[in-house]
């Protein structure tokens, strides 16, 4: 059930998502909270200074944005704002009545840096208008978007429920069934995207909500993110928000020409962790996990979770192949082969795919723009080996020629 949150919740996910602190911390932090609620109460944010978790130039900074956020949202004409729902990686998200119609909306304020960018502006208009025109079951509807108190607002369905990550944080590892009947409905959701030429970027567990009659309904389509996907994944300050777990080789890669193929890694990366509860790839920071998108083979999901079929490893294998070109063709292609599965049946379109996966790096054209400490450090060692393997048979030709003529 998708609960409204207090302050202090909506304080240390936005100190986490970004990147003030680790989860750890939080947990510690909220434990001690409940211990001092009796005696001596005191609000995460003045507990998280004084353990040292956060300075209090952070706090404070990240205090007055979530103030002013909210300000702007009750400048917004035409709505009523009844609570916080949530807050992700670069926004905070509110429930509201709209006026006109007397219905329940959710409302996501964006942050202010984004208005700041006018090429950031004018796409978010667009997309918004696009994502207007988008009817589909399985999408958050888009209902308006404008500005208000200095800040951009996207309004859109109220979903009464609860995202894939919740269930996720959980624990639950879904079984190939249950995965396979949610991944189908966003995948049609998507087919209808792509068809009205609206690709999403950031498919992924937390934007995929189950309401509470059971309606699979893809978020945040249309949703403009930032010029470069890897702007959206970066602050200024080289601090990413939110974990890119789920962003496609392409997108890292800093592409312009992201098409449906990157919505399709997106997707099999959600496909992967609801069915072993594990990410694909795990590292410390951002640029660690991102590193592995570009150059670390995928442990197959059979391999963590043993009742997988192979074919449905071989499905989200094909979703994230590092090259798009290696992957499916677009989402209809995809849809063959996730209904052959739920009927019983193999793939059909990933068998006629030829994974050249380990090739990928000979790709030639493409700017990698983060620098990869791993190849450079092999590229240097194996410099080290040749002057070794030089100098030791220069040692040698030389020993011979003084042989030659001591013997002489
Ligand atoms: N349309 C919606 N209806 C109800 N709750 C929503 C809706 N959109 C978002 N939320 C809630 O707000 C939270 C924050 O959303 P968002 O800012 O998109 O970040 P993220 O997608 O990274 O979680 C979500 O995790 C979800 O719980
Ligand atoms: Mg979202």
């Amino acid at each position: 059930m998708t609960n409204e949150t207090n302050y202090d919740t909506m304080f240390g996910k936005m100190a986490i998502e970004q990147g003030l602190c680790t989860d750890e911390e939080l947990r510690r932090s909220l434990k001690e909270l409940e211990s001092r609620s009796k005696i001596n109460p005191i609000i995460l944010k003045d507990l998280m200074i004084e353990l040292g978790y956060v300075t209090r130039s952070q706090a404070e900074r990240l205090k007055s944005s979530i103030h002013e956020s909210k300000d702007a949202a009750h400048q917004i004409p035409g709505y009523k704002i009844l609570g916080k729902l949530g807050a992700g990686a670069m926004a905070i998200v509110y429930k509201a009545r709209q006026l006109s119609l007397n219905r329940i909306v959710a409302i996501k304020i964006l942050p202010k840096r984004f208005s700041e960018n006018p090429e950031y502006v004018e796409r978010f208009y667009k997309e918004g208008q696009a994502a207007g025109r988008l009817n589909h079951p399985n999408i958050v509807q888009a209902i308006d978007v404008g500005e208000a108190g200095g800040y951009h607002y996207f309004v859109m369905e109220y979903v009464e429920g609860k995202t894939i990550a919740d269930d996720l944080v959980a624990g639950k590892i879904f079984t190939e069934q249950e995965a396979l009947e949610i991944i189908i409905q966003v995948a049609k959701a998507l087919a209808h995207a792509h068809a009205c030429n609206l690709i999403h970027r950031d498919v992924k567990p937390k934007n995929i909500m189950i309401s509470t009659n059971g309606a699979v309904k893809l978020a945040d389509m249309g949703l403009a993110r930032g010029t470069t996907d890897i702007e959206a994944a970066q602050s200024e300050e080289g601090k990413a928000y939110g974990t890119p777990y789920y962003i496609a080789p392409e997108q890292i890669r800093g592409k312009i020409d992201i098409d449906g193929r990157a919505d399709i890694y997106g997707l099999g990366a959600t496909f992967y962790h609801m069915v072993t509860n594990r990410v694909p790839f795990m590292a410390e920071n951002s640029a660690d996990v991102m590193r592995k998108h570009l150059r670390e083979k995928l442990i197959p999901p059979d391999h963590i979770n043993t009742a997988l079929s192979a074919g449905v490893s071989e499905v989200i294998e094909t979703m994230m192949a590092k090259r798009r070109e290696n992957r499916y063709n677009n989402v209809e292609e995809v849809l063959v082969d996730l209904e052959s599965l739920r009927d019983g049946k193999p793939p059909i379109v990933a068998h006629r795919k030829f994974d050249v996966d380990d090739f990928a790096q000979l790709e030639e054209g493409e700017a990698v723009e983060i620098t990869d400490k791993n190849s450079s450090e092999e590229t240097l060692a194996q410099y080290r080996m040749a002057i070794l393997i030089l100098s030791s048979a220069a040692a040698i030709f030389l020993l011979i020629i003084i042989l030659l003529i001591a013997l002489r």
